[in-house]
């Protein structure tokens, strides 16, 4: 079975012809907050910023603290002196670009209807009971172990492969080393998340610079949870992530060299709901197309990503039962839900 993947409910069977004749206006992202009131866009800056050279150190455990701190109160940081080359971020942002530069009919040699195929394009779409436009394209595609995809991916543009497989291999390290932080920030065995592993998923996101319009509202992303145990982002330098913090949105500008790394569902899960999953989205810029890459670990089938049995007592009792990925994922499908409330049916009271 594959992994859940990256995507908004529904975005899936669209057309790049709705994409390419709607007409684009200024992006609406507070119309679809599902649970929050009175949040308006507060300036960046409260993010905080994770040094990961000193996981490697004397000051490991004060980088774990503030990897806790930051996964339990703002569900997001960014990381700098992560250990991906420049170049190689330089080149995997390059090969995206290109790709979606591609013609038409070079792209949609990738779209599938089928979720768990192993690469699929995802096109813009029209909601029209909405009446927005979600203007994201991305290629979603496995990658781990390199090897064993590579061949399903694009040859086109020529650099396509190599640039993105090494990419890929250099984020897994990150989010192992980032995982094996985060156990131990729960204070569980370091390889407690570790062992539950298997693959690895990426999604190039593109979204193209909009024009205005009255018409229609246009969204990068709508506002949703991922279904991951965490998210790493990389962003090219056009700002437009938005993430809940304090009941505001606030921008989480790119940071040169530096990947954004929020929690999932499947964390907020095996956390027993110390840590929760991040509610965002991404805006359309009118001027610039925008580029970014997530990417994310996901465990085995039968992986157990239920609260982890330590962080069960009298005081914090379970707030979640035991399931496996399998589970999990299955339901994704079924409860079409975008936010974190999927796990709702895991709640000992859904029975
Ligand atoms: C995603 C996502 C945000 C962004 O891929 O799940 O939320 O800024 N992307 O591209
Ligand atoms: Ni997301």
């Amino acid at each position: 079975m594959s992994p859940t993947l990256l995507q908004e409910v529904s975005d899936d069977h669209h057309g790049l012809a709705g994409a390419k004749n709607a007409s684009y206006a200024h992006s609406d992202p507070l119309s679809e907050i599902p649970t929050l009131s009175g949040v308006d866009i507060s300036a960046d800056g409260s993010t905080p910023i994770i040094d990961m050279e000193a996981l490697l150190g004397p000051h490991r455990s004060d980088a774990i603290k503030q990897i806790g701190l930051a996964c339990e109160r703002k569900w997001v940081f960014a990381v700098k002196n992560h250990g991906i080359p420049e170049m190689k971020i330089d080149n995997m942002l390059d090969t995206a670009r290109e790709f979606f530069h591609l013609p038409e009919e070079e792209r949609l040699k990738f779209r599938s209807a089928d979720p768990d195929s192993v690469i699929r394009l995802v096109t813009g779409f029209q909601d029209k009971t909405r009446n927005v436009f979600v203007s994201r394209q991305s290629l979603k595609f496995h990658c781990h172990p390199v090897e064993e995809y590579k061949s399903h991916w694009p040859s086109n543009p020529p650099s396509f492969r190599e640039n993105v497989g090494e990419y890929c291999e250099s984020v897994r390290k990150v989010e192992v080393a980032i995982l094996e932080a985060i156990s131990e920030s729960l204070d569980l065995e370091r390889d407690y998340i570790d062992k539950l592993l298997k693959g690895h998923y990426v999604s190039i996101n593109y979204y193209p610079a909009c024009q205005e319009s009255e018409l229609d509202v246009t969204h990068g992303v709508r506002t949703h949870t991922d279904p991951t145990l965490i998210t790493i982002l990389m962003q090219d330098d056009v700002p437009g992530l938005q993430v809940i913090n304090d009941d505001k949105w606030i921008n989480v500008n790119p940071i040169p060299n530096a990947v954004v790394v929020h929690v999932g569902d499947i964390l907020q899960a095996i956390s027993n709901y110390k840590y929760k999953s991040l509610l965002h989205q991404a805006i359309v810029n009118c001027e610039k197309e925008r580029v970014s890459i997530a990417s994310y670990c996901y465990p085995s089938d039968d992986a157990m990503i239920g609260p982890a049995k330590k962080l069960i007592d009298k005081v914090h009792p379970a707030i979640y039962k035991d399931f496996t990925y399998r589970e999990f994922h299955e339901s994704m499908w079924r409860v079409k839900c975008s936010t974190a409330k999927r796990l709702d049916l895991f709640k000992p009271s859904s029975d």
